[in-house]
């Protein structure tokens, strides 16, 4: 019995640890993957609208964006500021400025969403140059060139 026992106790704490090491992913690079999706969402959206397409096929994609920045500021743990992130000290030292501008993000990213829904292009345009604007807004003081 005991010689059963022992290797099923020694492949469960492997599976174990191998658990710990997948459920803590690097944050700085989940963060960057997710912020170079939410450009490619960006883009194509705006591709779309600019070639005068069907907006609402875009929709997925800008629900994708009110998801990913009304979780922005969590996928910027205290401490997360290594392994080459270009995060600037900003967005922890003055948290409250930080998630000020993921909420504007998340509102922009609603408003394209109800653009996008609508299928009125040219709203469509307008909605992606206001969301660019908030990514640029938080990028100017919360990410180094
Ligand atoms: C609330 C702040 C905030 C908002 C809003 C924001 N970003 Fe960023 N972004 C950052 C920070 C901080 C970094 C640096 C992350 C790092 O290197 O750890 C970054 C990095 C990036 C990067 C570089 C990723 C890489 O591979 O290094 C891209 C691309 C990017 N953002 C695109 C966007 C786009 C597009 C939007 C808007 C649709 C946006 N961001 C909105 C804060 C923001």
């Amino acid at each position: 019995m005991a010689r059963i026992a022992l290797p099923i106790a020694t492949f469960l704490a492997a599976i174990s640890t191998l658990g710990v090491a997948m459920a803590q992913p690097d944050p700085v690079s989940t963060r960057k993957e997710g912020l170079r999706r939410m450009q490619t969402n960006l883009e194509a959206i705006g591709a779309v609208a600019n070639a005068g397409g069907d907006t609402r096929d875009t929709v997925p994609r800008a629900e994708e964006m009110v998801a990913f920045f009304r979780d922005l500021p969590a996928f910027f743990p205290p401490g997360s500021n290594g392994n080459g992130s270009r995060a600037l000290p900003a967005v922890w030292s003055e948290r409250a400025g930080f998630e000020r501008a993921a909420a504007n993000a998340t509102t922009a990213a609603e408003a394209l969403r109800a653009a996008a829904a609508s299928g009125d292009a040219a709203a469509t345009t307008a909605a992606v140059r206001a969301m660019g604007a908030s990514c640029g807004a938080c990028h100017r003081n919360h990410r180094s060139r």
